[in-house]
């Protein structure tokens, strides 16, 4: 801790206010697994829908987050770290000002991903793992990222030569070899009303 001498000022609009007036409670929704399993493509579609049902929503992606804010960190273990503890922050600054959150990084180490949990608190945080074997992410290969790391010209890529460490307790497991998108993002939204964390969509059935 090098900032000293600070003191907390509370805000009179606090977050509860925030969730009233949004009519839903702001939590954050932990996409993890391995890259080009899904978590972006399966983030950005549910925020789509919980974007038409009203829901204030921000989704916190890996590569565009790296652009920006962590552009300054690698692919290291102790980078890593400090990438999901950065996002930990935001995502509890976002939940501070009501927002359901989405975030959508490989988190391969379980200690991140726990203290994640931790900082935002567990009743509020929502982790859910987006299953695919290596072999289906390596097929995809999406960004062409896999190919340069079995050549050698990218280090610690996950999967590869760096370890993913499976989830062993997510809320939700979305196999994303499997299951179509929809059906996924029809699936997440279904745990969440039962959850009671959004309101069930009558109109539409997803
Ligand atoms: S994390 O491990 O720190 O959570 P993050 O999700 O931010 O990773 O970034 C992963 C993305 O960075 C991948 O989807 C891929 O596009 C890119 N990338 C570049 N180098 C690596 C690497 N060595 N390992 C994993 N992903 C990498």
């Amino acid at each position: 801790m090098k900032s000293l001498n600070i003191i907390y000022h509370k805000a009179s609009v606090t977050r509860e206010r925030r969730n009233n007036l949004n009519n839903h409670p702001s939590i954050v929704l932990w996409f993890t697994g391995l890259s080009g399993s899904g978590k972006s493509t399966l983030a950005h579609a549910l925020e789509e829908k919980l974007f038409q049902r009203g829901c204030r929503t921000f989704v916190l992606d890996g590569d565009n987050v790296r652009y920006g804010l962590n552009s300054n960190l690698d692919f290291s273990k102790t980078d890593r770290a400090e990438n999901i503890r950065r996002i930990s922050e935001v995502s509890k600054l976002m939940i501070e000002a009501g927002l359901i959150v989405m975030t959508a990084f490989i988190s391969p180490f379980k200690k991140d991903r726990n203290e994640a949990r931790n900082l935002i608190s567990n009743d509020h945080f929502i982790e859910i793992f987006c299953k695919a074997s290596i072999e289906t992410c390596e097929k995809r290969d999406v960004k062409g990222l896999y190919k340069l790391a079995r050549a050698g010209e990218i280090k610690n890529y996950t999967g590869i030569d760096s370890p993913y460490e499976v989830p062993e307790n997510p809320e939700l497991i979305i196999n994303t070899d499997k299951e179509t998108l929809d059906y996924s993002v029809s699936r997440i939204l279904k745990f969440l009303e039962r959850k009671d964390l959004i309101i069930k969509d009558e109109l539409n059935e997803n």
